[in-house]
């Protein structure tokens, strides 16, 4: 109900500000501003050019009867509608194929409400960070760890890390958070800036021009590390330095399992022994320790969203499995 009278409000103020010229297209407003350069790309076209070879333009291997975004568990992240309208059963979205994170997804319905009220729901607990929120409903790691049943977290574990929320934490040892979270609507502030087309960015690609107000002269994401946190002899670039932790941290972990392996697969931590036989019991210590690690690889930044955090989780997580951090800066 509240989906369809925020589409007819879409709609109607659509019409006022084009005159209705593509109402049945749900385009939103075009922003106020008069054409003072003719050349210059209409911004909602623009935008829907963009977002058209975004990832979100696309549902999760949309042609698969497996895909996400036909399964009760995973649609209310993996297709639009479904989001939009917060729908967890297939029968109820007989709206036929699946749709990507499309237009109304953010500006309209669920996703609308989420972004105005800057509130969220994660599984590791209640957020509130301004607009970012409607980013963190669906990029969260949707679990928590538990040694017990080995949960891994999602491919999307951004908020999490962010946030500084959910990995697993040593006792005794002070956590930091990011100075990040200091950037506006933090996700949107970094990941839809207007890089000078007048307009907030659809690729939702970070670039290296949205760091330049707080590190001046970067000229990559990956920008030169303060000090040597992996301990190799080196000050490399930041996201580096987190790639050889996590090499540690993986090495660490298998050099316990004595030959062994983990993975993440289902949804949950899997661990072998050498002989390629799952592992029914591990110590609690070594699934913290994976925890941590699929964390940090599937937050997908290498490190950025939370640098120091992320250098803690990781090195931590090495020492206490007994790995060599070398002569690293510990943190
Ligand atoms: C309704 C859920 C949902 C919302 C809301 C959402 N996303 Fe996504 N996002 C996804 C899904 C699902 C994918 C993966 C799409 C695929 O590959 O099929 C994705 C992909 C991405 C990617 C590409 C990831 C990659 O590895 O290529 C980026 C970047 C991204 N989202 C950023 C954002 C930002 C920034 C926001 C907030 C403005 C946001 N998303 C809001 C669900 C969402
Ligand atoms: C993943 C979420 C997401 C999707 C999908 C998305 N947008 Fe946006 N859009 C945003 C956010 C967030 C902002 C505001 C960014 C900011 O202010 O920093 C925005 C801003 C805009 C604006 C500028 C509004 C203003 O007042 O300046 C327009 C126009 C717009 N979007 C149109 C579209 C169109 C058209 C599509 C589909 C082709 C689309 N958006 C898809 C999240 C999204
Ligand atoms: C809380 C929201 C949410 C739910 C629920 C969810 N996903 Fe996702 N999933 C995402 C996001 C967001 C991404 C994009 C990854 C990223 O952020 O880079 C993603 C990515 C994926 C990918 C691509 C991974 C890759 O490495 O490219 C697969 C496959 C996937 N999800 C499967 C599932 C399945 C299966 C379920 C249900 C059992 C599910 N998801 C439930 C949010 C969700
Ligand atoms: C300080 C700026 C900043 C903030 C704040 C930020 N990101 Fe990022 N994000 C980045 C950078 C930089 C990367 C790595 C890009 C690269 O390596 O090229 C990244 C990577 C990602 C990726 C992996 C896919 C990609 O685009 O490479 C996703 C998904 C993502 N961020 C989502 C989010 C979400 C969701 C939030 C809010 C919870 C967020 N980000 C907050 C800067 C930021
Ligand atoms: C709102 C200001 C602000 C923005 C924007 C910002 N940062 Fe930062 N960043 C900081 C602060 C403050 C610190 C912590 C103090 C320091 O290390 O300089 C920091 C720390 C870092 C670190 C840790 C350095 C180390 O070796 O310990 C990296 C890496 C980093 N930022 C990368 C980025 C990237 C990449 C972007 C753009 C995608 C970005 N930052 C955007 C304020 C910002």
């Amino acid at each position: 109900m509240r989906y369809k009278y925020s589409l007819i409000l879409l709609v109607l103020v659509a019409c006022l500000a084009v005159g209705c010229r593509q109402a049945a297209d749900n385009t939103p407003p075009e922003p106020q501003e008069p054409a003072q350069e003719e050349q210059q790309k209409n911004p909602a076209e623009a935008i829907r050019e963009e977002w058209a070879k975004s990832a979100h333009a696309t549902a999760t291997n949309a042609e698969s009867p497996d895909s996400p975004a036909k399964r009760e568990a995973c649609m209310r992240c993996h297709d639009g509608r479904a989001y939009t309208m917060q729908i967890s059963s297939v029968e109820d979205l007989d709206t036929g194929e699946p749709v990507g994170q499309d237009c109304d997804t953010c500006h309209s319905g669920h996703g609308k409400e989420v972004w105005q009220s800057g509130l969220v729901q994660l599984p590791a607990g209640e957020v509130r960070d301004g607009g970012g929120a409607l980013c963190m409903d669906c990029h969260n790691a949707r679990n928590i760890p538990d040694p017990e049943n080995r949960p891994a977290p999602h491919a999307s574990a951004e908020a999490d890390i962010v946030m500084g929320i959910n990995g697993f934490q040593v006792e005794g040892k002070t956590y930091g958070s990011s100075p990040h979270t200091a950037v506006k609507d933090t996700c949107f502030g970094c990941h839809m800036a207007d890089l000078g087309g007048g307009y907030p960015s659809h690729t939702f690609k970070s670039d290296v021009e949205t760091c330049k107000s707080c590190h001046q002269g970067i000229d990559t994401v990956n920008m030169k590390a303060k000090d040597d946190y992996d301990g190799d002899g080196t000050v490399e670039g930041f996201q580096e330095e987190v790639d050889g932790l996590l090499k540690t941290l993986h090495d660490t972990i298998e050099a316990k399992l004595e030959g062994g392996s983990f993975t993440s697969g289902h949804g949950r931590i899997l661990f072998q022994d050498g002989n390629g036989n799952d592992l029914e019991n591990v110590p609690a210590e070594l699934y913290h320790g994976a925890w941590n690690y699929f964390l940090v690889v599937n937050d997908g930044s290498r490190g950025i969203h939370n640098p120091l955090y992320v250098v803690q989780l990781l090195q931590q997580s090495i020492l206490m499995l007994d790995g060599d951090l070398g002569d690293a800066k510990q943190l």
